[in-house]
């Protein structure tokens, strides 16, 4: 990772933007990342103006690396005033893009955001929660879950 990208991530973990659940949020949205068992939540909150629906803020929450979160929080900075079509076009790396080109290894960090961001504005409402959409990430991650435990041969009689 390059110093200017290094340090921009630092400055935004130190004092990250919109961090935290939003009581009253529209939408919410939770993804966790298959490459290295990350998660993360963000929470949405529209207004109309004109006629015209845009995001008014968004919040996050995670258990993800620094990057994951210097990028949730230029991110929900940057889709701010935007429409939700507009936000769903915003790849990882675009929103991202605040911070510089991250290396290859750090993109599905990017991704993360930029899933629970397009599950949120693709019509995820609190109301409609299960375990998915639980007020906090952490009674997710402390939920009780079905685990499917495989048996050896030796074990399967
Ligand atoms: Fe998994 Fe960054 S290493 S989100």
């Amino acid at each position: 990772m390059n110093d200017d990208l290094e340090s921009k991530i630092q400055a935004a973990i130190h004092d990250p933007q919109n961090l935290g659940e939003m009581a009253d949020a529209d939408a919410v949205g939770t993804v966790g990342s298959e490459n290295c068992g990350d998660m993360l939540r963000m929470w949405v909150k529209f207004k109309e103006e004109n006629g015209r629906k845009t995001i008014d803020r968004a919040t996050f929450q995670t258990f993800g690396c620094q990057t994951a979160i210097a990028v949730a929080s230029v991110a929900t900075e940057l889709i701010r005033g935007k429409t939700p079509e507009e936000a769903l076009t915003l790849s990882g790396s675009e929103l991202a893009a605040s911070l510089g080109e991250l290396p290859p290894m750090k993109i599905h960090c990017a991704q993360l955001v930029e899933g629970a961001l397009k599950n949120a504005l693709r019509g995820n409402s609190p109301a409609a929660s299960g375990p998915t959409n639980s007020p906090s990430l952490l009674d997710q991650i402390h939920a009780p879950r079905s685990v499917k435990i495989k048996l050896h041969d030796s074990q399967s009689q």
